[in-house]
Protein backbone atom coordinates (compact mmCIF):
# COMPACT_ATOMS: atom_id res chain seq x y z
CA UNK A 1 0.00 0.00 0.00
CA UNK A 2 1.26 3.58 0.07
CA UNK A 3 1.15 3.68 3.23
CA UNK A 4 4.01 0.95 3.69
CA UNK A 5 6.00 3.09 0.83
CA UNK A 6 5.78 6.13 3.10
CA UNK A 7 6.54 4.57 6.45
CA UNK A 8 9.67 2.64 4.47
CA UNK A 9 10.62 5.66 2.79
CA UNK A 10 10.28 7.92 6.24
CA UNK A 11 12.31 5.11 8.44
CA UNK A 12 15.19 5.21 5.64
CA UNK A 13 15.34 8.71 5.48
CA UNK A 14 16.09 9.08 10.00
CA UNK A 15 18.37 6.61 9.23
CA UNK A 16 20.45 8.70 6.92
CA UNK A 17 20.58 11.12 9.36
CA UNK A 18 22.87 11.14 12.62
CA UNK A 19 21.37 8.47 15.92
CA UNK A 20 18.35 10.44 16.80
CA UNK A 21 19.08 13.01 20.29
CA UNK A 22 17.09 11.12 23.15
CA UNK A 23 15.49 13.90 25.14
CA UNK A 24 16.31 11.92 28.78
CA UNK A 25 15.98 13.48 31.95
CA UNK A 26 19.70 15.04 32.21
CA UNK A 27 17.53 17.34 29.41
CA UNK A 28 14.65 18.22 31.23
CA UNK A 29 16.66 19.53 33.65
CA UNK A 30 18.51 21.37 31.74
CA UNK A 31 17.74 21.99 28.06
CA UNK A 32 19.38 25.09 27.24
CA UNK A 33 23.16 23.72 27.00
CA UNK A 34 21.36 20.69 24.70
CA UNK A 35 19.54 23.28 21.93
CA UNK A 36 22.64 25.54 21.95
CA UNK A 37 24.28 23.15 20.44
CA UNK A 38 21.55 21.92 18.31
CA UNK A 39 20.96 25.05 16.69
CA UNK A 40 24.37 25.87 16.22
CA UNK A 41 24.99 21.48 14.38
CA UNK A 42 21.09 21.58 13.00
CA UNK A 43 18.49 23.39 13.71
CA UNK A 44 16.05 21.01 11.99
CA UNK A 45 16.77 17.18 13.20
CA UNK A 46 15.43 13.61 13.76
CA UNK A 47 14.62 12.99 17.84
CA UNK A 48 13.77 10.22 19.87
CA UNK A 49 11.23 10.86 22.08
CA UNK A 50 9.51 9.41 25.14
CA UNK A 51 7.31 6.66 24.66
CA UNK A 52 9.22 5.61 21.60
CA UNK A 53 8.18 8.28 19.38
CA UNK A 54 10.38 9.58 16.39
CA UNK A 55 9.89 13.03 14.97
CA UNK A 56 11.87 16.08 13.83
CA UNK A 57 13.00 18.60 16.44
CA UNK A 58 12.93 21.95 15.55
CA UNK A 59 15.31 24.73 17.33
CA UNK A 60 16.49 27.25 15.51
CA UNK A 61 14.51 30.91 15.48
CA UNK A 62 13.93 31.45 11.67
CA UNK A 63 13.13 27.87 11.29
CA UNK A 64 10.18 27.96 14.13
CA UNK A 65 8.75 30.76 12.62
CA UNK A 66 8.53 29.40 8.97
CA UNK A 67 7.58 26.44 10.18
CA UNK A 68 4.66 27.38 12.72
CA UNK A 69 2.66 29.05 10.07
CA UNK A 70 3.29 26.75 7.27
CA UNK A 71 0.50 25.85 5.99
CA UNK A 72 1.80 21.86 4.80
CA UNK A 73 2.04 21.29 8.48
CA UNK A 74 -1.06 19.80 9.68
CA UNK A 75 -2.29 18.98 13.31
CA UNK A 76 -5.43 16.92 12.09
CA UNK A 77 -5.93 14.54 14.66
CA UNK A 78 -7.31 11.87 12.81
CA UNK A 79 -4.61 11.58 11.05
CA UNK A 80 -1.90 11.92 13.85
CA UNK A 81 -3.52 9.13 15.81
CA UNK A 82 -3.13 6.98 11.96
CA UNK A 83 0.61 8.66 11.91
CA UNK A 84 1.24 6.96 15.53
CA UNK A 85 0.08 3.43 14.76
CA UNK A 86 2.74 3.56 11.65
CA UNK A 87 5.52 5.00 14.55
CA UNK A 88 5.45 0.95 16.27
CA UNK A 89 6.22 1.76 19.91
CA UNK A 90 4.30 5.37 19.93
CA UNK A 91 0.97 4.86 22.46
CA UNK A 92 -1.39 7.25 22.14
CA UNK A 93 -3.72 6.93 25.32
CA UNK A 94 -5.69 10.05 23.84
CA UNK A 95 -9.23 10.06 24.90
CA UNK A 96 -11.25 11.14 21.91
CA UNK A 97 -13.99 12.92 23.65
CA UNK A 98 -11.58 15.83 24.73
CA UNK A 99 -9.57 15.61 21.70
CA UNK A 100 -11.62 17.42 18.96
CA UNK A 101 -10.39 20.90 19.92
CA UNK A 102 -8.75 23.71 18.63
CA UNK A 103 -4.83 22.42 19.02
CA UNK A 104 -5.68 19.19 16.79
CA UNK A 105 -7.82 20.98 13.91
CA UNK A 106 -7.07 22.64 10.74
CA UNK A 107 -8.61 24.88 8.60
CA UNK A 108 -11.48 25.42 8.04
CA UNK A 109 -12.87 23.24 11.49
CA UNK A 110 -9.96 24.94 12.92
CA UNK A 111 -11.50 28.91 11.90
CA UNK A 112 -15.01 27.74 12.47
CA UNK A 113 -14.54 26.94 16.08
CA UNK A 114 -11.64 29.60 16.57
CA UNK A 115 -14.62 32.27 15.59
CA UNK A 116 -16.62 30.98 18.71
CA UNK A 117 -14.09 31.74 21.34
CA UNK A 118 -11.98 35.06 19.71
CA UNK A 119 -14.47 37.56 20.97
CA UNK A 120 -14.02 36.78 24.94
CA UNK A 121 -10.25 36.74 24.37
CA UNK A 122 -9.48 40.31 22.68
CA UNK A 123 -7.30 42.81 24.73
CA UNK A 124 -10.80 44.74 25.17
CA UNK A 125 -13.12 42.24 26.69
CA UNK A 126 -9.88 40.81 29.01
CA UNK A 127 -9.10 44.06 30.10
CA UNK A 128 -12.39 44.47 31.95
CA UNK A 129 -11.06 41.89 34.14
CA UNK A 130 -8.19 43.55 35.79
CA UNK A 131 -10.09 44.48 38.52
CA UNK A 132 -11.36 41.12 39.28
CA UNK A 133 -7.64 39.22 38.39
CA UNK A 134 -5.91 42.32 41.19
CA UNK A 135 -8.88 41.51 43.75
CA UNK A 136 -7.96 37.57 43.57
CA UNK A 137 -4.20 38.31 43.68
CA UNK A 138 -4.94 41.07 46.70
CA UNK A 139 -6.63 38.25 48.35
CA UNK A 140 -3.89 35.58 47.70
CA UNK A 141 -1.07 37.41 49.06
CA UNK A 142 -3.31 38.82 51.88
CA UNK A 143 -3.40 34.47 53.07
CA UNK A 144 0.09 33.59 52.82
CA UNK A 145 1.20 32.81 56.44
CA UNK A 146 2.41 34.25 59.12
CA UNK A 147 6.42 33.05 58.96
CA UNK A 148 6.07 34.16 55.01
CA UNK A 149 7.31 30.49 53.95
CA UNK A 150 5.67 29.19 51.16
CA UNK A 151 5.62 26.83 47.88
CA UNK A 152 4.81 30.06 46.48
CA UNK A 153 3.49 27.79 42.99
CA UNK A 154 0.58 26.65 45.11
CA UNK A 155 0.20 29.58 47.21
CA UNK A 156 -0.17 31.83 44.39
CA UNK A 157 1.21 31.11 40.99
CA UNK A 158 -1.60 28.13 40.22
CA UNK A 159 -4.88 29.39 42.13
CA UNK A 160 -4.44 32.78 40.52
CA UNK A 161 -4.86 31.74 36.99
CA UNK A 162 -6.91 28.49 37.54
CA UNK A 163 -9.91 30.98 39.59
CA UNK A 164 -9.85 33.36 36.49
CA UNK A 165 -10.16 30.47 34.32
CA UNK A 166 -12.84 28.98 36.10
CA UNK A 167 -14.70 32.06 36.59
CA UNK A 168 -14.66 33.24 33.08
CA UNK A 169 -15.93 29.50 31.91
CA UNK A 170 -18.01 29.10 34.73
CA UNK A 171 -16.74 26.27 36.57
CA UNK A 172 -16.93 25.42 40.35
CA UNK A 173 -13.43 26.52 41.76
CA UNK A 174 -14.47 24.07 44.32
CA UNK A 175 -13.38 21.48 41.95
CA UNK A 176 -9.72 22.55 41.06
CA UNK A 177 -7.85 20.25 43.19
CA UNK A 178 -9.19 17.52 41.03
CA UNK A 179 -8.42 19.17 37.78
CA UNK A 180 -4.75 19.78 39.05
CA UNK A 181 -4.35 16.60 39.72
CA UNK A 182 -6.02 15.42 35.46
CA UNK A 183 -4.62 18.19 34.00
CA UNK A 184 -1.07 17.39 35.73
CA UNK A 185 -1.24 14.12 34.21
CA UNK A 186 -1.96 15.06 30.99
CA UNK A 187 0.79 17.37 30.24
CA UNK A 188 3.38 15.69 31.68
CA UNK A 189 5.22 12.28 31.88
CA UNK A 190 2.92 9.69 32.93
CA UNK A 191 2.18 5.86 32.10
CA UNK A 192 -0.67 5.65 29.12
CA UNK A 193 -3.22 4.07 31.79
CA UNK A 194 -2.86 6.93 33.77
CA UNK A 195 -3.35 8.96 31.15
CA UNK A 196 -6.27 6.94 29.80
CA UNK A 197 -8.06 6.99 33.61
CA UNK A 198 -7.35 10.65 34.01
CA UNK A 199 -8.58 11.66 30.46
CA UNK A 200 -11.87 9.75 31.93
CA UNK A 201 -12.42 11.53 35.18
CA UNK A 202 -12.21 15.08 33.09
CA UNK A 203 -14.47 13.94 30.33
CA UNK A 204 -17.26 12.61 32.62
CA UNK A 205 -16.83 16.22 34.58
CA UNK A 206 -17.23 18.51 31.73
CA UNK A 207 -19.90 16.22 30.66
CA UNK A 208 -21.66 16.84 34.10
CA UNK A 209 -21.70 20.17 34.02
CA UNK A 210 -22.25 20.94 30.39
CA UNK A 211 -25.96 19.42 31.12
CA UNK A 212 -26.24 21.25 34.22
CA UNK A 213 -25.23 24.25 32.46
CA UNK A 214 -28.07 23.09 29.57
CA UNK A 215 -30.52 22.75 31.80
CA UNK A 216 -29.98 25.78 33.88
CA UNK A 217 -27.87 28.82 31.75
CA UNK A 218 -25.52 31.02 34.29
CA UNK A 219 -23.56 33.93 32.35
CA UNK A 220 -20.71 32.49 31.60
CA UNK A 221 -18.34 31.31 28.44
CA UNK A 222 -19.94 27.98 28.63
CA UNK A 223 -23.72 28.68 28.88
CA UNK A 224 -22.55 30.55 25.91
CA UNK A 225 -21.07 27.77 24.04
CA UNK A 226 -23.68 25.08 25.02
CA UNK A 227 -26.23 27.97 23.45
CA UNK A 228 -24.18 27.85 20.31
CA UNK A 229 -24.12 24.00 20.11
CA UNK A 230 -27.69 24.12 20.32
CA UNK A 231 -28.43 27.28 17.94
CA UNK A 232 -27.03 24.89 14.88
CA UNK A 233 -24.05 23.38 13.54
CA UNK A 234 -21.35 25.62 14.48
CA UNK A 235 -20.48 23.42 17.39
CA UNK A 236 -21.20 19.72 18.09
CA UNK A 237 -21.42 17.86 21.61
CA UNK A 238 -18.06 16.25 21.15
CA UNK A 239 -16.07 19.79 20.28
CA UNK A 240 -18.24 21.38 22.98
CA UNK A 241 -16.78 19.14 25.78
CA UNK A 242 -13.23 19.26 24.40
CA UNK A 243 -13.25 22.83 23.84
CA UNK A 244 -14.11 23.24 27.75
CA UNK A 245 -11.05 20.82 28.11
CA UNK A 246 -8.63 22.75 26.11
CA UNK A 247 -9.25 26.11 27.89
CA UNK A 248 -9.33 24.78 30.95
CA UNK A 249 -6.02 23.18 30.49
CA UNK A 250 -4.31 25.91 28.58
CA UNK A 251 -5.70 28.31 30.63
CA UNK A 252 -3.98 27.40 34.11
CA UNK A 253 -1.11 25.27 32.86
CA UNK A 254 0.89 27.59 31.32
CA UNK A 255 -0.03 30.82 32.77
CA UNK A 256 1.14 29.10 36.63
CA UNK A 257 4.30 28.37 35.27
CA UNK A 258 5.22 32.25 33.82
CA UNK A 259 4.51 33.37 36.87
CA UNK A 260 6.94 31.06 38.87
CA UNK A 261 9.81 31.04 36.09
CA UNK A 262 9.76 34.62 36.04
CA UNK A 263 9.80 34.89 39.70
CA UNK A 264 12.66 32.07 39.75
CA UNK A 265 14.90 34.07 37.35
CA UNK A 266 14.54 37.31 39.40
CA UNK A 267 15.53 35.35 42.32
CA UNK A 268 18.54 34.75 41.06
CA UNK A 269 19.15 37.76 39.02
CA UNK A 270 18.72 40.65 42.39
CA UNK A 271 20.25 43.25 39.77
CA UNK A 272 17.07 42.46 37.23
CA UNK A 273 14.22 42.62 40.86
CA UNK A 274 15.99 46.09 41.62
CA UNK A 275 15.45 47.67 38.32
CA UNK A 276 11.92 46.16 38.22
CA UNK A 277 11.35 47.79 41.70
CA UNK A 278 12.61 50.69 40.90
CA UNK A 279 10.49 51.19 37.66
CA UNK A 280 6.82 49.45 37.62
CA UNK A 281 6.35 50.55 34.45
CA UNK A 282 8.95 47.81 33.10
CA UNK A 283 6.45 45.55 34.01
CA UNK A 284 4.60 45.18 30.68
CA UNK A 285 7.74 44.96 28.67
CA UNK A 286 9.30 42.80 31.39
CA UNK A 287 6.87 40.11 30.98
CA UNK A 288 7.33 39.40 27.29
CA UNK A 289 11.44 39.07 28.33
CA UNK A 290 10.07 36.62 31.05
CA UNK A 291 8.06 35.13 28.14
CA UNK A 292 10.97 35.04 25.89
CA UNK A 293 13.72 33.69 28.39
CA UNK A 294 12.29 31.04 30.13
CA UNK A 295 8.84 30.45 28.85
CA UNK A 296 6.09 28.10 29.56
CA UNK A 297 5.86 26.04 26.99
CA UNK A 298 8.69 24.12 25.56
CA UNK A 299 8.29 21.89 22.40
CA UNK A 300 4.99 22.75 21.16
CA UNK A 301 2.24 20.28 20.21
CA UNK A 302 2.55 17.80 17.50
CA UNK A 303 2.48 18.87 13.43
CA UNK A 304 3.26 16.41 10.67
CA UNK A 305 3.79 17.12 7.34
CA UNK A 306 1.52 16.39 4.70
CA UNK A 307 4.50 17.04 1.94
CA UNK A 308 8.14 17.07 1.77
CA UNK A 309 8.83 20.52 3.02
CA UNK A 310 12.16 22.35 3.06
CA UNK A 311 13.49 24.06 5.78
CA UNK A 312 16.76 25.97 6.44
CA UNK A 313 18.63 23.41 4.26
CA UNK A 314 16.66 20.24 5.78
CA UNK A 315 14.01 18.57 4.06
CA UNK A 316 11.61 17.06 6.19
CA UNK A 317 9.50 14.44 4.25
CA UNK A 318 6.19 13.78 4.03
CA UNK A 319 4.07 12.19 6.87
CA UNK A 320 6.72 12.86 9.53
CA UNK A 321 6.04 14.81 12.99
CA UNK A 322 7.65 17.63 13.58
CA UNK A 323 7.81 19.31 16.96
CA UNK A 324 8.93 22.75 17.96
CA UNK A 325 10.92 24.10 20.32
CA UNK A 326 9.64 27.73 21.43
CA UNK A 327 12.19 27.55 24.67
CA UNK A 328 15.13 27.19 22.00
CA UNK A 329 13.63 29.55 19.43
CA UNK A 330 13.69 31.80 21.71
CA UNK A 331 17.48 31.97 22.42
CA UNK A 332 18.82 31.83 18.93
CA UNK A 333 21.23 34.40 19.05
CA UNK A 334 20.59 35.18 15.49
CA UNK A 335 17.44 37.19 16.59
CA UNK A 336 18.11 37.96 19.45
CA UNK A 337 21.36 39.50 21.15
CA UNK A 338 22.87 38.23 24.03
CA UNK A 339 20.00 35.41 24.10
CA UNK A 340 20.93 33.72 27.73
CA UNK A 341 20.83 37.05 29.34
CA UNK A 342 17.86 38.20 30.96
CA UNK A 343 17.29 42.04 30.50
CA UNK A 344 14.05 43.53 31.45
CA UNK A 345 14.56 46.87 29.47
CA UNK A 346 14.74 44.66 26.45
CA UNK A 347 12.50 44.63 23.56
CA UNK A 348 11.29 41.18 23.80
CA UNK A 349 9.12 41.78 20.96
CA UNK A 350 9.18 38.47 18.58
CA UNK A 351 9.70 35.83 20.63
CA UNK A 352 7.65 32.91 19.86
CA UNK A 353 6.32 32.04 23.24
CA UNK A 354 2.48 32.37 22.39
CA UNK A 355 3.51 30.42 19.07
CA UNK A 356 2.65 31.90 15.95
CA UNK A 357 -0.02 31.63 12.74
CA UNK A 358 -3.13 30.45 12.85
CA UNK A 359 -2.96 28.56 16.20
CA UNK A 360 -1.23 31.70 18.10
CA UNK A 361 -2.86 31.34 21.39
CA UNK A 362 -5.94 33.07 21.72
CA UNK A 363 -5.62 33.32 25.59
CA UNK A 364 -2.30 35.48 25.07
CA UNK A 365 -3.88 38.98 26.31
CA UNK A 366 -5.56 37.08 29.27
CA UNK A 367 -2.22 35.63 29.78
CA UNK A 368 -0.35 39.27 29.86
CA UNK A 369 -2.81 40.63 32.16
CA UNK A 370 -2.63 38.24 34.88
CA UNK A 371 1.45 37.69 34.79
CA UNK A 372 1.14 41.56 34.90
CA UNK A 373 -0.61 42.28 37.97
CA UNK A 374 0.59 38.79 39.94
CA UNK A 375 4.11 40.28 39.27
CA UNK A 376 3.49 43.92 40.29
CA UNK A 377 1.25 43.04 43.24
CA UNK A 378 3.84 40.40 44.99
CA UNK A 379 6.46 42.78 44.35
CA UNK A 380 4.31 45.84 46.22
CA UNK A 381 3.40 43.54 48.98
CA UNK A 382 6.89 42.07 49.67
CA UNK A 383 10.01 43.91 50.37
CA UNK A 384 12.10 41.26 50.32
CA UNK A 385 11.27 37.89 48.34
CA UNK A 386 14.01 34.88 49.10
CA UNK A 387 14.78 31.37 47.89
CA UNK A 388 13.73 29.09 50.46
CA UNK A 389 16.60 26.83 50.17
CA UNK A 390 19.52 25.89 47.78
CA UNK A 391 19.10 27.10 44.09
CA UNK A 392 20.15 23.66 43.22
CA UNK A 393 17.26 21.83 44.77
CA UNK A 394 14.84 23.21 42.51
CA UNK A 395 13.57 21.10 39.89
CA UNK A 396 11.74 21.03 36.75
CA UNK A 397 8.51 19.59 36.19
CA UNK A 398 9.33 15.89 33.86
CA UNK A 399 7.47 17.56 30.54
CA UNK A 400 8.75 17.98 27.27
CA UNK A 401 5.83 19.83 26.44
CA UNK A 402 5.91 22.70 29.32
CA UNK A 403 8.60 24.27 31.48
CA UNK A 404 7.94 25.12 35.08
CA UNK A 405 8.77 24.17 38.43
CA UNK A 406 7.88 21.60 40.78
CA UNK A 407 7.97 23.74 43.31
CA UNK A 408 9.37 27.10 44.40
CA UNK A 409 9.27 27.44 48.20
CA UNK A 410 10.47 30.90 49.26
CA UNK A 411 10.53 33.52 52.00
CA UNK A 412 8.17 36.39 51.91
CA UNK A 413 9.12 39.54 54.31
C1 LIG B 1 -2.54 28.02 21.91
C2 LIG B 1 1.08 29.36 24.82
C3 LIG B 1 -2.09 30.96 28.12
C4 LIG B 1 -5.67 29.17 25.44
C5 LIG B 1 -1.29 28.27 22.40
C6 LIG B 1 -0.05 28.00 21.70
C7 LIG B 1 0.95 28.37 22.53
C8 LIG B 1 0.37 28.87 23.75
C9 LIG B 1 2.44 28.26 22.26
C10 LIG B 1 0.08 27.44 20.28
C11 LIG B 1 0.47 26.00 20.27
C12 LIG B 1 0.75 25.49 18.88
O1 LIG B 1 0.73 26.25 17.89
O2 LIG B 1 0.99 24.28 18.74
C13 LIG B 1 0.53 29.91 25.96
C14 LIG B 1 1.30 30.53 27.03
C15 LIG B 1 0.40 30.99 27.95
C16 LIG B 1 -0.92 30.65 27.46
C17 LIG B 1 2.80 30.64 27.04
C18 LIG B 1 0.62 31.68 29.27
C19 LIG B 1 1.69 32.34 29.58
C20 LIG B 1 -3.34 30.66 27.67
C21 LIG B 1 -4.56 31.00 28.34
C22 LIG B 1 -5.56 30.44 27.61
C23 LIG B 1 -4.98 29.82 26.45
C24 LIG B 1 -4.66 31.79 29.64
C25 LIG B 1 -7.02 30.47 27.96
C26 LIG B 1 -7.88 31.19 27.57
C27 LIG B 1 -5.13 28.70 24.27
C28 LIG B 1 -5.91 28.10 23.20
C29 LIG B 1 -5.00 27.77 22.18
C30 LIG B 1 -3.69 28.18 22.64
C31 LIG B 1 -7.40 27.88 23.20
C32 LIG B 1 -5.33 27.11 20.83
C33 LIG B 1 -5.45 28.17 19.78
C34 LIG B 1 -5.64 27.60 18.39
O3 LIG B 1 -5.33 26.45 18.11
O4 LIG B 1 -6.16 28.36 17.54
N1 LIG B 1 -1.01 28.80 23.65
N2 LIG B 1 -0.79 30.00 26.27
N3 LIG B 1 -3.63 29.96 26.52
N4 LIG B 1 -3.80 28.73 23.90
FE1 LIG B 1 -2.33 29.46 25.04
Amino acid sequence: SSRQDTKGKANQDMRVLDEPIQLDQDFIQNPHAVYERLRTESPVRPVAMPRGLKAWLVTGYAEARALLADPRLSKDNKRVRELFAVHRGADSAFVSSLAAHLLNMDPPDHTRLRKLVNKAFTVRTVSRLRPRVEQIADELLAAMPEDGRVDLLNAFAFPLPITVICELLGIPTTDRDDFRAWSNTIVSAATPEQLRSHGTALSEYLTKLIAAKRAEPTEDLLSDLVHVSEAGDQLSEVELISMAFLLLVAGHETTVNLIGNSVRALLERPDQLAALRADPSLLPGAVEEFLRFEGPVNIATLRFTTEPVEVGGTVIPADQFVLISLLSANRDGEKFAEPDTLDVTRPAGGHLAFGHGIHYCVGAPLARLEAEIALGKLLDRFDTIELDGEPAGLRWRDSTLMRGLETLPVRLR
